[in-house]
């Protein structure tokens, strides 16, 4: 069983903001901190208590803020000390706690450590990243080329996993934990609750055996930066690629004090095939995925995190189905299979009301320095017209553009042309928009994280899982306290779905018609009843 803390933390609803692309306050076509604080009221009505806030700090944006050159300031870009003080106020106010983004892997090249660090092999900040005479592995870089850069300056290379200008800093050296205690210590000092922590499972590496991530020292280093007592109550979610159960349960059970929990991505390589090929799948594959990592989080109490979205993806029900007829009941159904189980829902910024992935006529509307390589890198081999089909289904542009508040010229996002263009389908799909259709996703939103909050069996319940693998639905119970729910999800076309209670009472249905437990389910319906 879960103790006190971990209780608290499973009545999180996390929404993530991309802050780019959230709302610009002051006209300059970025979003903002203060497009946040205006935001806040909005957040709060569809039911979150808590947002994460992607990287804001001071950075030259190489990689949209993932490239930090201080870690104690804010990019004035996104605004200043004060505006993220006020969020923190404002935010606390309403009962809503800020999660900030934690980027400990690797630092810009123009973070003070850095420049140090490249003037010479005996300076204090000379052994803060990997320097040697030769590249050490044959390690590709995320965005293609060798992992590996040579420096004039000092006359060596470092190792960079991500873009040459996001050098990997060498968490072997003890100083970089200190440097990141402070970091922590400071933003927890400031008020915020916690942190997401970008691949965060990088950390320890072993260059000489070929492990790039999950080293030797992964454990004792996240456990020295989160488990210290003045720090050890903040929430604290990993980024890590990692697969395995027994990775799982040695990041984040509760007694070892090390993240509070983890995204498990195996599910977001759902439709596709790698990432730029579609690969049509049914949501019983979905379903069997999750229903494995339940099982997993109820078998070592572990804290799981249910997430579809996030701002390296495109939308995700963009290739969960047929979003030309369905978007409604494939993003309610979707939103259903993952707010009713046990978990930390996560919800991105324009999920709640169904945005689709962003579609773009040409290399230029893109920002994303992975998408652009990638153009560069594949357009002799595949021509232009595929490399832009790939990009418009895999990049990660395609959930970065402005949010769609509504269908007016920049989508009431800014005054101004954004730094992103607008959505390419924002005229059918914005908040206003939706909100005055019969079939609302965001009110289907507010209405499930509504029925969470209010039941504690969604919560903390058991899980028992009533259908049948071989049923091309999904049928479960949450039972807690005497008290039963009972969840229902259909991914065909036509299902007849029974539910061994009799007194079934209906709580929430994407189905208007429906009134009661009756058999009859159309593609995608779902329905939550209390038994
Ligand atoms: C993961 C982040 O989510 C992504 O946006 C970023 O580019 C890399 N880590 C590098 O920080």
């Amino acid at each position: 069983m879960f103790g006190k803390k971990y209780n608290d933390f499973l009545k999180m609803v996390v929404y993530q903001i991309y802050p780019r692309s959230f709302k610009d306050a002051n006209g300059d076509g970025i979003g903002d901190l203060r497009g946040i604080i205006e935001k806040l009221d909005y957040l709060k009505e569809l039911g979150i208590n808590a947002i994460w806030i992607c990287p804001c700090f001071k950075s030259p944006q190489a990689d949209n803020g993932y490239d930090i050159s201080d870690y104690c300031d804010i990019d004035p870009e996104f605004g200043n000390m004060e505006d993220i003080k006020e969020l923190i106020n404002e935010a606390h106010n309403r009962d809503i706690k800020v999660l900030m983004d934690l980027v400990a892997n690797h630092t810009s090249s123009e973070h003070k450590w850095f420049k140090e660090s490249k003037k010479s092999k005996n300076n204090p900040y000379s052994d803060y990243y990997y320097w040697y005479d030769e590249p050490q592995t044959d390690w590709q870089a995320m965005w293609g080329g060798s992992a590996w850069e040579y420096s004039n300056e000092r006359n060596q290379y470092y190792l960079h996993h991500y873009d040459i200008t996001m050098p990997d800093l060498n968490w072997d050296n003890p100083k970089v934990r200190e440097e990141f205690n402070k970091i922590v210590d400071f933003w927890s000092n400031f008020g915020v609750d916690g942190f997401r922590c970008d691949v965060i499972h990088e950390i320890s590496k072993d260059l000489k055996n070929n492990i790039m991530s999950m080293g030797p020292h992964i454990h004792e280093y996240i456990n020295g930066l989160f488990g210290r007592p003045e720090v050890e109550h903040l929430f604290t979610v990993g980024e890590c690629w990692v697969w395995n159960e027994e990775s799982f349960c040695k990041l984040t059970k509760e007694e070892r004090k090390e993240l509070s929990t983890m995204f498990q991505f195996q599910h977001i390589s759902f439709g596709r095939d790698g990432k730029y090929t579609p690969k049509p799948q049914s949501l019983t594959e979905l379903r069997d995925i999750l229903s494995h990592w339940q099982s997993v989080s109820y078998k070592n109490d572990l804290l799981y995190t249910l997430f579809t979205d996030n701002h390296d993806q495109p939308y995700f029900i963009s290739r969960a189905g047929d979003t030309k007829n369905k978007r409604y009941e494939l993003a309610t159904c979707i939103a259903t299979m993952f707010y009713t189980l046990r978990g930390i829902p996560f919800i991105y910024q324009g999920q709640e009301f169904g945005s689709l992935a962003s579609e773009f006529d040409s290399i230029d509307d893109f920002r994303d320095i992975g998408a652009i390589n990638y153009y560069n890198d594949y357009l002799e081999e595949f021509g232009k017209e595929k490399v832009l089909q790939q990009l418009n289904f895999g990049s990660r542009d395609n959930a970065r553009h402005p949010v769609a508040w509504d269908g007016s010229e920049f989508n009431g996002f800014s005054d101004v042309e954004p730094w992103i263009p607008l959505s390419s389908n924002n005229k059918e799909i914005n908040l206003k928009k939706d909100c005055e259709s019969e079939k609302s996703i965001f009110k289907f939103y507010k209405s499930i994280l509504k029925l969470r909050k209010e039941n504690d069996e969604i919560v903390y319940g058991e899980l028992k899982i009533l259908s049948r693998p071989e049923d091309t639905y999904w049928v479960f119970e949450r039972s807690y306290n005497g008290g039963k729910i009972v969840v229902c999800c259909n991914f065909e076309e036509e299902n007849n779905i029974i539910i061994p209670y009799k007194n079934a009472k209906l709580l929430l249905s994407n189905n208007i018609d429906r009134k009661d437990a009756s058999n009859n389910y159309s593609a995608y319906e779902v329905a939550i009843y209390r038994i």
